[in-house]
């Protein structure tokens, strides 16, 4: 089958090749998956776990992905719930091999079934943006109706999803991001925007939940800015700066059935927009993944049409 690899961390994005790889085949509880179209998070090479499995033993050639929508075409010993020809979404292992290729073996709780109306692209974007927006506001978050957001990188892939499950549950958004990303982050349900660059974000009032995707200084003066009570969500590595006196969450997403399903369904009654830049074809793929300009919203690759 046809693979996006890589195979020296020194490389960085650079080092991706389009290569023929073995198909994989499925273990206990798995299902094998005829990709059709893969999501794509820019700094999946930094992540220990494209390199390393498990056990920290080096697993390269390692296969990148980890977001998808396809069609089950065999099912693993054991594995329940989820049918030959059926299609499907979800999160793949961040240890094992992804999702930009023909063919991935995952875990079958990894997966929800993606309705026939909705397309394998839509459904390839949604799976890391949407759950990571929806752990970090709802579970690790615990937001309520009336309260305050301060949602960082308001317009890109994950910011658009928190603006807008934050705003359908009832609460205010201050999106944040650079100057360009105004009009988009308005445009997804912030109710307003601060430009990093060139607002004071301590003029921002207290606010009941900072969800972070920039780290740093702006996690430092973000904590400062967190009501009693209230909680920095960061998915961006260790929480480096705490609220005063309230809490700090440090998480990475993980997959969920139920979260896909509530996800999905909020993208076919038109209460979540996708938030799709580029789509290109495998083909293209190593190309598309190594942009020159600004990426706008998430690059999508098609596998298969
Ligand atoms: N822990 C987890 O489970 C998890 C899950 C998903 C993503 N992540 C991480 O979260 C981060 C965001 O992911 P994403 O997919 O949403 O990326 P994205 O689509 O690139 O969105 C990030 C947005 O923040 C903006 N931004 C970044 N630094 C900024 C700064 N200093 N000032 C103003 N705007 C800034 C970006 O603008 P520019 O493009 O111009 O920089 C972009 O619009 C990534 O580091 C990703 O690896 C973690």
């Amino acid at each position: 089958m046809r693979a996006i690899v890589v195979t020296e961390q020194a490389a960085g994005t650079a080092g991706m090749t389009l290569r023929e790889c073995p198909e994989p085949t499925p273990a206990i509880n798995d299902v094998v998956v005829e990709v059709r179209a893969s999501g794509w998070v820019p700094t999946e090479v930094e992540w220990p776990s494209t390199w390393t499995d498990r056990a920290n033993r080096a697993r390269t050639p390692s296969v990148l992905g980890h977001e998808l929508a396809g069609v089950i075409t065999a099912l693993g010993y054991g594995t329940t719930g989820l049918s030959v020809g059926q299609r499907v979404f979800g999160l793949a292992d961040w240890h094992r091999d992804g999702t930009l290729a023909d063919y991935v073996a995952i875990e079958a709780r990894n997966l929800a079934p993606l309705p026939g109306d909705v397309d394998f692209t839509v459904g390839a974007s949604l799976p890391i943006s949407g759950l990571t927006a929806w752990q970090g506001l709802f579970q690790h978050g615990r937001l309520q109706s009336g309260q305050s957001v301060l949602a960082h990188g308001a317009a890109g892939a994950v910011g658009t999803m928190v603006t807008q499950l934050a705003r359908e549950a009832g609460a205010y958004v201050i999106g944040t991001g650079r100057a360009a990303d105004r009009e988009k982050a308005l445009d997804f349900g912030a109710h307003e925007f601060v430009d990093l660059a060139n607002d004071s974000l301590e003029d921002v009032g207290p606010v009941d939940l900072v969800f972070d995707v920039i780290g740093g200084h702006i996690q430092k003066s973000s904590a400062a800015l967190i009501k009693t009570g209230g909680t920095l969500v960061s998915i961006v590595g260790p929480v480096e700066s705490r609220p005063a006196d309230g809490l700090s969450v440090d998480f990475v997403v993980e997959a969920d059935r139920a979260q896909l399903n509530e996800i999905v369904q909020r993208v076919r009654d038109g209460r979540l927009r996708t938030n799709i830049g580029t789509v290109a074809d495998l083909d293209d793929a190593v190309t598309a993944l190594n942009p020159t300009d600004r990426i706008k919203g998430k690059t999508i690759i098609q596998v298969r049409r």
